[in-house]
């Protein structure tokens, strides 16, 4: 069996300031998570030919992985997190105080709201196609740093979880989740890696 490693970037200022989206750099906090994730995966995947890793196009992806040296690095668009269209760089407050109507429509039908200008759950399912299939055909391990709407989705590919759960998964912060496809199935271990 070979595992796929699934983690979310280190984290970001904008996690620090709440916002949502954005394309901000990792906080020195999420700088020692790059670290100790590259620590783990070195030991992990040592005796592992050919493992690679894939981030989306932001920084804060892009940066986590900057510690793992050693093996190939892709880069997906489609790992990039939900695009927030026109609530892109708010805080959940922010958009509840001048969006109400659109904060309300969110709560009550996460899966299928669309950000105005943006996606929804639903189009972050549909655009993730792809990587799913090359995930697949992948025979050597993989280790996916993105974000967290697009883990819920791949997690719950993987992990074999409705379609309405997706939205509520928890993908918290410096965890990674291990997938193990074998024969039996699927196998699930979860690491956290700081507090
Ligand atoms: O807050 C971090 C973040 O990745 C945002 O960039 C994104 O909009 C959000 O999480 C997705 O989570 P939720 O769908 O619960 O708002």
């Amino acid at each position: 069996p070979r595992p796929i490693l699934l983690t979310r970037h280190g984290e970001s200022q904008d996690n620090v300031r709440g916002r949502i989206g954005g394309d901000t750099a990792v906080s020195e906090t999420g700088q020692l998570y790059a670290k100790k994730l590259a620590n783990f995966v070195g030991k992990r995947l040592k005796s592992e030919r050919a493992a690679s890793i894939w981030t989306s196009t932001l920084q804060r992806t892009i940066l986590t992985a900057s510690p793992l040296v050693g093996f190939p690095k892709i880069q997906w668009r489609a790992l990039d997190e939900i695009n927030a269209g026109a609530c892109d760089g708010m805080t959940y407050e922010e958009i509840k105080k001048n969006m109400p109507e659109e904060y309300e429509a969110r709560k009550k039908d996460k899966l299928r709201y669309r950000y105005p200008r943006g996606e929804s759950y639903l189009d972050v399912i549909q655009r993730l196609e792809p990587v799913i299939i090359e995930l697949e055909r992948q025979r050597a391990p993989v280790v996916v740093i993105s974000h967290q709407a697009v883990l819920r989705a791949l997690y719950a590919y993987f992990a074999d979880r409705p379609l309405k759960e997706i939205p509520h998964i928890e993908v918290p912060l410096h965890t990674i989740i291990e997938i193990q496809m074998g024969v039996s199935g699927v196998q699930e271990k979860r690491y956290k890696l700081m507090d």
